[in-house]
């Protein structure tokens, strides 16, 4: 009987030993850059040595872009042994090589499968060669794997996406795990001990319209996200040309007001003047990097006007003003009450008064000179303005 018990015991540690995420990874939203938005499946070693080159040498790497995700359609089949067959005409060196290439440039290197027996795209899936694969991923020197959902059958998502985790764990390389089962099966109520984020939606494409809807969805999951566990809305298209300056703007600030993870969508090694003044925005970034980890709540819901904050490291925040609408907006802000309002107060010091902070305008790079606690301001149609609470 003892001995049963004992076994037992042993048996479930074992198990236990291995049904674990890399803990220590993605303690703030993962930052990188990823092929589909803009490539889709025409991926190749040119492009993306040359996104790793560009990565480095634009600035992006300084700000804290480190991933280099290969999306759909590396690959081509499985051989005789179930080992994935990259395709050789467009990686004529194989994934080793361009892991090595791009961690030579200080970079980290991501890979797309799916949990299906098929990609997205058709191509060989994961379904049954988890271990096989992970071990792959190991060996070529993979540090991320943003792994879909189509092709699944009945499969069950929690379960698919555990086996997939504890493969990983067993290759033993640490890999930031990304679930991409587009919030069909709410992972934000059990993705957390399995993956470092996951996909909310469907995908994103380039226009106002799906950006924004995709923003209106993540309204109640901010209490899901944290340190090791983000909400995804997808990656980020801004510089991919078919929304306006102003809307670029909107959607990068909004994605790091909610703590998503930020990989870029465009072509790094073409980058216009107006998109690097956005992907390069440090003071904004700061927000979507804050070490603890928030997810802005929506604090006012005027429908096309809207008022989100979010809690910062000791005791700042970051306050949003969202106009939605196609018209331009003159609103009335106190900023006396958003100093005090919203506190997170466990840890923090002293709540903020209109007194102790300074008021940053993190578009315009300025503290605001306040001549009345209250005033008004002019937002653009689907225009932000984005506000830190500095602590003086
Ligand atoms: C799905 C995902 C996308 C992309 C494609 C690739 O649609 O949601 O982000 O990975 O598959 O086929």
């Amino acid at each position: 009987m003892k001995k049963i018990f004992i076994s037992t015991f042993l048996l479930i540690l074992i198990l236990n030993g291995y049904s674990q995420k890399f803990e220590q990874l993605a303690k703030t939203p993962p930052m990188g850059w990823n092929s589909w938005n803009k490539f889709g499946c025409n991926v190749s070693e040119t492009l993306i040595m040359g996104i790793a080159d560009a990565m480095a040498s634009s600035g992006m790497k300084d700000v804290g872009y480190e991933y280099v995700v290969i999306d759909d359609c590396w690959q081509v089949s499985r051989d005789e042994n179930g080992e994935i067959v990259v395709d050789k005409e467009r990686f004529p060196h194989g994934m080793k090589y361009l892991a090595d290439y791009i961690h030579s440039k200080g970079l980290k290197f991501g890979i797309y499968s799916c949990a299906g027996t098929k990609t997205c795209a058709g191509r060989p899936g994961g379904r049954g060669h988890e271990y096989q694969d992970a071990r792959t991923y190991a060996k070529w020197g993979v540090d991320y794997l943003k792994y879909d959902w189509c092709n699944v059958g009945t499969q069950e998502a929690k379960s698919s996406y555990s086996t997939m985790r504890d493969a990983l764990y067993a290759a033993g390389r640490p890999i930031v795990f990304s679930l991409c089962e587009w919030g069909s099966n709410k992972p934000w109520e059990w993705a957390k001990p399995v993956g470092h984020l996951w996909r909310t939606t469907g995908d994103i494409n380039d226009s106002w319209n799906s950006m924004i809807g995709i923003f209106n969805q993540q309204k109640d999951l901010a209490r899901y996200a944290g340190p090791g566990g983000w909400n995804d809305p997808d990656m980020l298209e801004v510089g991919n040309g078919k929304m306006t300056f102003e809307e670029y703007k909107t959607h990068f600030s909004l994605w790091c007001m909610l703590a998503a993870p930020l990989l870029a969508g465009n072509d790094l090694q073409v980058m216009t003047p107006e998109t690097k003044t956005i992907l390069l925005n440090k003071e904004i970034i700061a927000l979507d990097q804050d070490t603890l980890g928030r997810q802005a709540t929506c604090f006012r819901d005027n429908g096309d006007y809207q008022i989100w904050i979010k809690s910062l490291a000791g005791g700042e925040k970051a306050v949003c003003l969202l106009n939605k609408s196609d018209e331009k907006k003159s609103v009335l802000v106190d900023f006396a009450l958003l100093c005090q309002t919203n506190q997170f107060r466990r840890g923090a010091g002293a709540p903020l008064q209109i007194e102790n902070c300074r008021i940053r305008d993190l578009w315009e790079h300025k503290d605001l000179t306040l001549k009345e606690t209250s005033v008004y301001i002019d937002l653009p149609p689907h225009s932000v303005k984005v506000y830190r609470f500095i602590r003086k």
